[in-house]
Order: structure tokens, then sequence, then C-alpha cells
């Protein structure tokens, strides 16, 4: 583990000594400079086309950018992963979602144990019972087949599975309905099961602890709702299936442990959707292309960690979300995808960037003097552009962009796809090259107007081709970003691992809880704001 602080480093000092001299860069110039500028700021790797072009920067921004990782040891941290060590310090655990896609002939030892075989198992276990669901082998308690299944979980038991039943939803069995319950506020409960009938219907309890609130609240509430009907603890074994790293909590809830599909802890949540939480999924599309999507984890896995960092997708990534983060000062980051399937995939990695970067000490518990974490947010083209691109084009702040595109359309119809993408490419262009007021003018728009219809350009983004939504270019996409996560965590020297940033609403709740619920007037001890709350909301839940 490094102690030299970042800002203390010769190579972040080179930065920012170089970030004063080229922050007035301008991408006409760049490119006016160098005809070739967008073939060789790009990179073409596990079919993905990763045009990086249209950044702010410049061939010594990037060396500069590339010996910072360095001189943090990108590559002995990334073998630190790969070989299971315990980089996930302040929770004493590995880091090894890469296990989760390893072939199966792989070895990686934990605790002097090879975990490739346990996982292997528990996806054959998966596929078994994925395959008598989707086959109506698996009868509910009455006798009747599966039709809906409803997975319960909360952050990464609910966002990844979600993202990918969304995002493959084309490979899906459409004969089957398949709805996610996350937020303790009952109505999602209650919107997801009103017209669903229990004896059809199979729970996918989704919960790495098995003990958070909500996940448990929505477990139990589907377990009256279920037994309401069914009227028999026995249908239990038949309607519920548990994913958990906790078997004791599991076998206490009700859900027989031979029911159960176990992952581990060093297993991240929002690193958990290629794991047994993805049981939704692969009951979704099915064992083959479940498994097609982590081979395609898998690849990028192996181009992460092979592949010189000024050619490596994820290093690249990771690099320019620092150079913004920190030396332009941009605060967030959107993320575009120009394909309905991933309408979640904002959602999805707010979660993995943001839980996991969202940091102010480093490994050593000091605090960082500089950025760390940026907001990612999105939305899928089109529809951004009719609501928030207006600011990213005109307004006051810098937003870098991740433009994402398929070439070919799973659905195609007339011409939409050429439509769709014609406005990732217009976009792009708009963004990095702007109009000018004189472009203006030559057209004859009135003076007046010309401040307001003038587009100053300059505004970096990056543009990610591939082919074609599979499976397989999914797992390939969601491992692109989280090794660009874990680039940027290891230059802030933070654990991109731990989340203790979640624990104190979690404790501060369940001492509220019993002052919402009593009879009499509780005695309250928080600050005065927080006390006339709490007292309003008892006297309105009253009337
Ligand atoms: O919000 C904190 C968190 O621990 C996430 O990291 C996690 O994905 C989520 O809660 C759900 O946790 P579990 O899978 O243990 O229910």
């Amino acid at each position: 583990m490094s102690t030299t602080l970042l800002t203390e480093r010769d190579e972040w000092k080179a930065l920012a000594n170089h970030y004063e001299k080229i922050k007035n860069v301008r991408l006409q110039q760049l490119f006016a400079e160098d005809e070739k500028r967008g073939e060789r700021l790009s990179a073409h790797a596990v079919g993905l086309y990763f045009d990086y072009s249209k950044n702010l920067i410049t061939d010594e921004t990037l060396r500069l950018l590339l010996n910072l990782a360095n001189a943090c040891k990108l590559r002995e941290r990334i073998d630190a992963m790969f070989r299971g060590d315990k980089i996930n310090v302040t929770e004493h655990r590995a880091v090894l979602h890469v296990a989760l896609r390893a072939p199966r002939d792989t070895s990686i030892v934990v605790d002097g144990e090879n975990v490739v075989p346990a996982v292997q198992e528990v996806l054959d276990r998966m596929a078994s019972f994925s395959d008598r669901v989707r086959s109506g082998e698996w009868k509910g308690f009455t006798g009747k087949s599966i039709r809906n299944i409803l997975n319960i979980g909360i952050g990464g038991s609910d966002l990844g599975p979600v993202m990918a039943y969304e995002a493959l939803r084309h490979y899906s069995q459409r004969d089957l309905v398949f709805r996610f319950v996350s937020n303790v506020d009952g109505t999602d409960f209650v919107e997801a099961t009103h017209d669903l009938s229990p004896d059809e219907t199979l729970f996918i309890v989704s919960s790495k602890t098995f003990t958070t609130l909500e996940t448990m609240t929505n477990a139990h509430s589907a377990r009256d709702w279920a037994l309401k009907s069914l009227q028999n603890e026995k249908a239990i074994a038949r309607h519920f299936v548990a994913v958990s790293t906790n078997k004791a909590e599991v076998t206490k809830f009700g859900i027989d442990s031979a029911n159960m599909f176990e992952f581990w802890d060093w297993v991240g949540g929002r690193y958990s959707m290629d794991s047994a939480i993805g049981l939704s999924t692969m009951i979704a599309i099915g064992p083959e292309n479940f498994r097609a999507m982590l081979a395609g984890f898998h690849q990028m896995d192996e181009h992460f960690r092979n592949t010189p960092f000024d050619r490596n997708l994820p290093v690249l990534l990771g690099l320019l979300t620092v150079w913004y983060g920190d030396f332009f000062k941009a605060q967030t980051v959107a993320v575009l995808p120009y394909d309905q399937y991933l309408k979640r995939f904002p959602a999805y990695l707010q979660q993995l960037t943001m839980e996991s970067n969202g940091k102010h000490v480093t490994l050593d518990g000091a605090r960082v003097d500089y950025e760390t974490g940026s907001i990612f947010w999105g939305e899928p083209g089109t529809n951004g552009q009719h609501s928030f691109y207006q600011l990213i084009h005109q307004g006051t702040k810098l937003v870098p962009c991740d433009f994402i595109g398929f070439c070919q359309s799973l659905n195609p119809l007339g011409s939409h796809h050429d439509l769709l993408m014609s406005n990732v490419f217009a976009q792009t262009e708009a963004l990095a090259f702007g109009k000018s007021p004189e472009a203006l003018k030559a057209e004859g728009t009135e003076e007046w107007l010309i401040p307001h219809r003038t587009f100053d350009g300059n505004r970096p983004s990056n543009t990610i081709l591939a082919e074609r939504l599979t499976p397989e270019m999914l797992g390939r996409l969601i491992a692109l970003y989280e090794h660009s996560v874990f680039t940027q965590g290891v230059i802030w020297n933070i654990d991109s691992f731990d989340q203790w940033g979640v624990e104190l609403g979690k404790v501060l709740a369940k001492k509220i809880i019993p002052e919402l619920e009593a009879a009499k007037e509780p005695e309250l001890e928080h600050d005065n704001s927080t006390n006339a709350l709490i007292r309003f909301y008892r006297r309105s839940k009253r009337k």
C-alpha cells in the first residue's frame, strides 16, 4: 500500500502544470492540427470501438495520465485483485467478481481454497433450476407451473438483475413475467403483485446478508401474501428460493437450504449480478445466454489484465474520469446509451460507480485533498436530448459524456436505427465543435439572437460503439465500467469495495421506527428539526 499522498506525487504535479497549459485548448484546433486524431485516439478491443478523441486531451495528457497510473502501481493492484489478495482492506476481504466468470479450469485461491469449482457448481445448480422453471417442470404448490418470477432485493441485489433483464429482454422467454421489488414502500410490492396469482408465482429473495431491512420486510410481506392464498407452510418450498451468503438467516426465514443459491463474501453487492444474484436473469434468458454473458465479462477481464495501458479500454476510461473530475473539476459524468434496452444501465452504473468511489479517505485513513467519485447519471438517447441536453450543450457546467451505441438493431424497423444512430454522431459532433457566431451570422441569424443560438462546443465525450447488444456484449460493457471504477479507485488510493457511508442512516432509521409506531407520545432526543418532523408525521398519520 502506498503512503505517498497523491497530490504530492511528481506525476500528479506534472498533470496539474499541464492542465494549466492546456485548460483552454480547443477541440476544433486539436482536430485541425491532426487529421488522423479520430482514428489515432480510439481503441478497438473485445468487440468495442472506443473513440476518445473528442476529449480535452493531447498526447502529452495521455502520457502524463499513464505515468500517474504507473506511479500509483495500477499494474500491481490489478494483479493483486486477480490473485485474490484482500484488497478490500476495511472489510478484510478479497475482491473476486472476476472469479464469477472465470472459465471452469481456472484456479483462483482464497484462504487456501480454489474458489472456481464452487462458482461453477452454483452456476450448474442455477442452470438446472432455471431449466425446470422455464420448461414448466417446476410446479407450484397447487401443481401449476410458474409463470411469474419476482425478484426481491435492493441495491446490488436489485439494480443488476433489473438492468440485465431489461437489457436482455430480447433474449428472454416471453411467456414468463418478471418483476422486481426493491423499495420498502409497500406500493412497490402491492403494484408488483396486484395482478398475479400466488400459485403461479416464484419469489427469489436476493440478499447478500439476508438482513437488509427493505428486502426482509418485502420478503415477509411476500410470504404472507402467498400463504394467505395457499394456506399451507409447505407451499413456501415451492414458491420461495433464496440467493445469499447467509445460510443461517435463509433457514431462519423458512427457506429450505436446498432452495438456496450461494455466493461469497468476496463478491461485493454491486459486483454481484453475474453471481447467483443473476438467477432471475438466467431464468429469463436461459443458462446458455447467461454463460455467454459471463464469457463477455471474462473477455473484458482478460483485456484489462493483459493489455498495455495505452490501449486498455477500462484504464483509458478511468483515467479520463480522473482527468475531468480532478483537474477540470467536473462534478458529473453523463452516460447516454442509445439503446432502449439499456434504459436502466445509468441507474445500475450509479451504484457501481458512486457506492464504490464516493469516499473521502484513503486506504490509510487520511482525508483526501482531491476530488474522488464523480456523480454518474443519464437516460437513454434520444429521450435525454429533449430534456437535459440543453444544459450539456449551452449550460455553465462541464459534463463529460459517454455515448453508447450499437451498429445493428435488435428490432429493425424502417429507418429507426439510422435515425437513432445519426443522433449519436450528431450530438458528439455538436458538443465538440459547436456553432460559431460567424456561422450563425452567415446564415442570416438576427444579431440579437446570435448569443442565444451560439454553441461554444469544446464539450468532451467518449463514444463506445459495438456491433449488437448480445448477452456477451452486455458482459463486456459492464466489466468495462467495473474496471474503470477500479482504475479510478487505485489512482485515488481509496477502498472502492466497502460502503460504510450507507450505515449511519440505517442505524438511525432503526432507532426512529419505534418512535413512529409507539402508541404513547415518545420522548424524542433528536435535533429539533428531526423531532418536529417526527411529531408532524405522528399527528398526520393518525388523522
Ligand atoms: O446499500 C448498502 C448495501 O449493502 C449495498 O452495497 C448492497 O448492494 C445492498 O445494500 C443490498 O444488500 P444485501 O444484498 O445484503 O441485501
